[in-house]
């Protein structure tokens, strides 16, 4: 294929996947972003980023909607936010456009903070606002966040994420843990009756990650949450790929808690994230 028919091509293929009457409007926040090259361009890298933050907003869309029912101004936290492309993407394609809600993000490096607060003011995104924090230590002005996103968001971060959504009695929930090592260090040293299924480094970090994921659905389910765990997009997308999606639906669920403790009790580890567990 010649150049200038696969650039062609590719442009024709950005705009398909770009669910918006008029996406030539986004091509300056796409670019800025590095999702599309000066040329308007998707490379294969871009393509994954831009084919994984589409599947999310989709499937936050409509919990979106319902929060922005009724004149409501929601507060959609991303956390571990990186260079918010997810962020930046859920105000572009629906906060934007409806006038109301607001974004958030929460990123640990300053850099990051500082070039997506330039990109925020040059889009004229002025309900977007960034905070250069660890998540553990924010706490939004108002105290509350309808949504808390958590894409990728490092070990522990994801469980941090947890914490922070809990404290802002959030809504809706939405997580995409990454690498996790906590678990399968306490699984280590634990030699109880399941041992055989983490007595091998490989099979035990594995192990560790999927207990530390059933963990976090767990906890969010005691919390009153009704939890749905999906794969995120196809393995070709990313290996990171595993989606928790959470909708809070009442106070608290003494069944699932029970399920928990009777969980934790066969393992034998007892996972940082259990401090958000009163007595
Ligand atoms: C793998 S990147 C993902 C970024 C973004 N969510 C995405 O999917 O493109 C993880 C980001 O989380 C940030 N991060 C990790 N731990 C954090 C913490 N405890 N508090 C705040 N940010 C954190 C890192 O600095 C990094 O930018």
């Amino acid at each position: 294929m010649k150049p200038a028919q696969k650039a062609a091509k590719d442009k024709d293929t950005w705009e398909k996947l770009w669910p918006s009457q008029s996406p030539e409007k986004s091509v300056p926040l796409l670019q800025a972003l590095h999702i599309l090259t000066r040329d308007g361009q998707l490379n294969a890298d871009s393509r994954r980023k831009l084919t994984q933050v589409l599947h999310l907003t989709q499937l936050l869309r409509p919990a979106l909607e319902t929060l922005l029912k009724d004149g409501a101004e929601p507060v959609l936290a991303d956390v571990g936010a990186g260079k918010s492309y997810l962020g930046f993407i859920l105000y572009d394609l629906i906060l934007g456009p409806t006038g109301r809600g607001s974004v958030v993000g929460v990123e640990a490096r300053e850099q990051l903070v500082e070039s997506s607060r330039a990109l925020a003011a040059s889009s004229g995104f002025d309900r977007m606002q960034f905070i250069a924090s660890p998540i553990a230590e924010t706490n939004l002005p108002g105290g509350r966040a309808d949504m808390v996103t958590a894409l990728h968001a490092c070990d522990t971060a994801t469980d941090d994420a947890i914490r922070f959504a809990l404290r802002h009695e959030a809504k809706t929930i939405a997580l995409v843990p990454c690498c996790q090592a906590e678990v399968a260090r306490l699984l280590e040293g634990e030699h109880g009756p399941l041992r055989q299924l983490w007595r091998h480094p490989i099979q035990r970090r594995e192990f560790g990650a999927h207990v530390t994921n059933v963990i976090r659905g767990l906890v969010l389910e005691a919390h009153g949450y009704k939890v749905r765990v999906t794969e995120f997009t196809g393995l070709e997308h990313t290996m990171k790929n595993e989606l928790i999606l959470a909708e809070r639906h009442q106070r608290s669920n003494a069944q699932a808690r029970g399920e928990l403790n009777k969980l934790i009790d066969q393992l034998g580890v007892k996972p940082a994230l259990l401090d958000v567990m009163t007595p």
